[in-house]
């Protein structure tokens, strides 16, 4: 039945050890009382891992659970009223009307049209990554953070288990836990684009339901001061790098080979020289 497997142990071995030497969790704790036999493997190791999370639960102000929904955090920071955040599976796959889902303007031209092989290398809440999985890619996710990386785990292999994946033999994302800079180089396979998704402020606080997720990874991970390091680690191994910005923040790094708008947002890509002409449609 619900037993853990080969993928969670790897993960665990994994993070273990890329957290013993770049861990940082404030206050968090968890519980592990409506969990499945596999999420409390999760969740056991997780606490075992870090001694700054055997807190008393109630406590803690963030508590990781288990649910039938997936691994979910209560984060009590700041709020009268506690927020529930997870990666909502169930409403992503409800939300599939075909597969391979649409291309869309800005996010796909990032991308690159030919791209098949992308590595999400700030992997978060996992929206994007689903996104790319949603449209046919092939993705893997790397995050450093422990926690995100533990719940992006759970998720992916919620993912795996439905029917929709199984019906479309969706390639379900793999997860890596461990920071993008050093990760990249050791990786096997060739990527044709890395994605990147630096943390940057938020400019006002938003009552949109996607803003909580945010505010909780602006609490959680705080800036990514090292993002130009990570750009610059991620074109020493790929000859596409698109990034993710708010329209209104400067590029990374200056001078980007092109960009593209949607919502709210631009992608700067960036092509090491060997790529040119620039695959910009
Ligand atoms: C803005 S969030 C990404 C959101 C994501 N694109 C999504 O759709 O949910 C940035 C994430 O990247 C992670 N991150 C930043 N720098 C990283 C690095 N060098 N290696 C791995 N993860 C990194 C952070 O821990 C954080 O979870």
């Amino acid at each position: 039945m619900d037993q853990p497997g080969s993928a969670e142990v790897s993960f665990l071995r994994r993070m273990i050890e890329n957290n013993q030497k770049n861990s940082s969790l404030p206050n968090c704790a968890v519980d592990t009382s409506g969990a499945s036999p596999s999420q409390s493997l999760l969740l056991g190791q997780f606490v075992e891992t870090y001694e700054q999370l055997q807190g008393q639960p109630e406590a803690a102000a963030c508590l990781v659970i288990g649910t039938p929904e997936g691994l979910q955090v209560e984060w009590r920071h700041g709020t009268a009223k506690s927020l529930h955040l997870h990666i909502d599976i169930k409403s992503f796959v409800r939300m599939q009307r075909s597969f391979p889902a649409p291309r869309q303007t800005g996010f796909n031209q990032a991308l690159g049209r030919r791209s098949r092989r992308i590595v999400d290398a700030t992997g978060g809440w996992g929206t994007d990554a689903l996104r790319m999985c949603a449209q046919g890619l092939d993705v893997t996710i790397i995050e450093r953070h422990p926690l995100m990386g533990l719940l992006l785990t759970d998720a992916m292999q919620r993912l795996s288990a439905t029917d929709w994946a199984e019906r479309n033999r969706v390639a379900i994302p793999r997860v890596v836990i461990g920071d993008s800079i050093t990760t990249l180089q050791s990786m096997e396979a060739q990527a044709d684009c890395v994605y990147l998704d630096p943390m940057y402020p938020l400019r006002r606080k938003g009552t949109a339901a996607v803003n909580k997720y945010m505010q909780f990874l602006q609490w959680l991970v705080g800036p990514d001061g090292d993002a130009a390091q990570l750009l610059t680690a991620a074109l020493q191994v790929c000859k596409r790098v698109a990034v993710k910005r708010p329209d209104a923040a400067s590029p990374i790094q200056a001078n980007p080979d092109t960009a593209f708008s949607s919502k709210l947002v631009h992608y700067d890509v960036y092509l090491t020289r060997d790529n040119s002409p620039p695959d910009s449609q």
